[in-house]
């Protein structure tokens, strides 16, 4: 897989004592299946979940946890493994080593490694759901975020311990992955992408118009991640509040007719489209040229169907061996799955994320930062749930394979 390639990088792995450090082995194996080399670190209580030994066989080097190991300390062990670092990588982080790492501790492998490296760091915490809501983990954490640590995870899901919330430790090919693109691995580069998103507005007159309440964010959370995933972006959006992301063209529409000419005009070479748009199904027949007065009795607003761009590309690509990839989104209030693939065939697209909407302080879908989605392919059903950008995350790593398989590039990626 070639956003898992390792090559010719060194990845020091800091091991923390909870019971998802047998997971730890699988990011080693993972690393090392990807022709990089995996040094590691770890605390004492790490050693009474996994040995040493299994990270011994699985990085095929000698493992650091004993500071004062007279055989390591020669060569100053805890300091070798910080300068041989590309990445240095914290899995699973326990609320304790959090807080250690935070206050700045060297009492042993993992922090004083943490103290010397200069490299980029990623910490993929993992804890029961009570300890990693409680303020003072969210504090240490956040510290160490603006600090420059990156954060994978934590999932949610059934724990160890039977409680289920948030706390899992992200799964090991999502560790790696987010290791892999820290390391610069940029999987989507020389991949021009299209993104629509946020609402459309219709005008019934100056002052009114047909809407809804999409906000952007899932739209420019995918747009944000292709742009660092090193794809040529074109966002197109709907009025919003939020700032154009970083790395990205973006072209600010106000209805769908105009949202459907400018996703004509940067179409053509494209190689995926994504419409995550909640684009106006119907328009006002006509717009008034000036505020429309109220009359005596009620009044009947003719409604006329606004093009549909997905299905537009469709009918213009679908099918074709070279063509583009198109994902489509489905809002939907009820029978979320039914629709999706309804659409899925319809619009002829290669996947549509469906998500259900309209429930209201559900916390996902409209307006919200996080979002419950469900994957549908022709061939896949699979759920995803966390914040707008890990789902975009998720989505463009779903869509990566399909690409890479349909337009196979004809430079590998450094
Ligand atoms: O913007 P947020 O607040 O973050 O909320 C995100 C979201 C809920 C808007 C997003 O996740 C989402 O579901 N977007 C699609 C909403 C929608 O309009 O779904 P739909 O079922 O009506 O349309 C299906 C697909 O066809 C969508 O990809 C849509 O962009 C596309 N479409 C629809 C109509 C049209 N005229 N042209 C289109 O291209």
């Amino acid at each position: 897989m070639r956003r898992m390639d390792f090559a010719n990088r060194t990845v020091v792995l800091g091991v923390g004592g909870g019971i998802a450090a047998y997971k730890a082995c699988e990011v080693a194996r993972l690393i090392v299946k990807g022709r990089g080399k995996v040094r590691v670190a770890m605390t004492p209580a790490a050693t009474k979940f996994v040995g040493p030994l299994t990270f011994q066989a699985i990085s095929g080097a000698p493992v650091l946890v004993d500071l004062f190991d007279g055989q390591a300390e020669p060569s100053y062990g805890h300091l070798q493994l910080a300068r041989e670092a590309d990445l240095f990588l914290v899995a699973p982080a326990t609320a304790d080593l959090i807080a250690r790492l935070r206050a700045g501790m060297g009492n042993d492998a993992v922090t004083t490694t943490a103290l010397a490296v200069t490299c980029p760091v990623l910490i993929a915490p993992a804890m029961n759901t009570r300890m990693w809501k409680n303020p003072a983990v969210q504090e240490n954490l956040a510290a160490l975020i603006v600090r420059g640590w990156n954060v994978v995870g934590p999932g949610a899901g059934v724990l160890a311990d039977g409680d289920v919330g948030e706390g899992r430790l992200a799964e090991p090919n999502e560790i790696a992955t987010a290791a892999s693109r820290l390391l610069g691995n940029l999987d989507l580069s020389g991949r021009r992408v299209v993104v629509t998103a946020g609402p459309t507005r219709e005008p019934i007159d100056p002052v009114r118009f047909i809407s809804n309440p999409s906000s952007g964010k899932m739209g420019y959370a995918l747009a944000a991640v292709a742009a660092r995933r090193g794809a040529e972006v074109v966002l197109v959006s709907g009025p919003t509040a939020l700032a154009d992301p970083a790395g990205c063209r973006t072209i600010r529409v106000e209805t769908a007719e105009e949202m459907a000419r400018a996703v004509e005009e940067v179409a053509g070479g494209m190689d995926l489209f994504i419409g995550a748009a909640a684009v106006s199904d119907y328009r006002p027949t006509t717009s008034a040229p000036h505020k429309v007065k109220k009359g005596a009795g009620d009044e009947t607003l003719q409604l006329t169907r606004t093009p549909d761009i997905l299905a537009g590309l469709g009918t213009r690509f679908g099918g074709k061996p070279d063509a583009p990839v198109l994902v489509g989104f489905a809002a939907e209030t009820e029978e979320v799955i039914a629709h999706a693939r309804e659409k899925l065939k319809g619009k002829r697209c290669d996947l549509v994320v469906a998500n259900k909407v309209g429930g209201s302080g559900s916390g996902v879908g409209f307006g919200s930062d996080s979002n419950r989605v469900a994957l549908v392919s022709s061939t896949e059903l699979a759920e995803i749930e966390g914040p707008k950008e890990r789902v975009a995350e998720a989505i463009v790593d779903w869509i990566l394979p399909v690409l890479d398989a349909r337009r196979p590039r004809a430079q590998p990626l450094k």
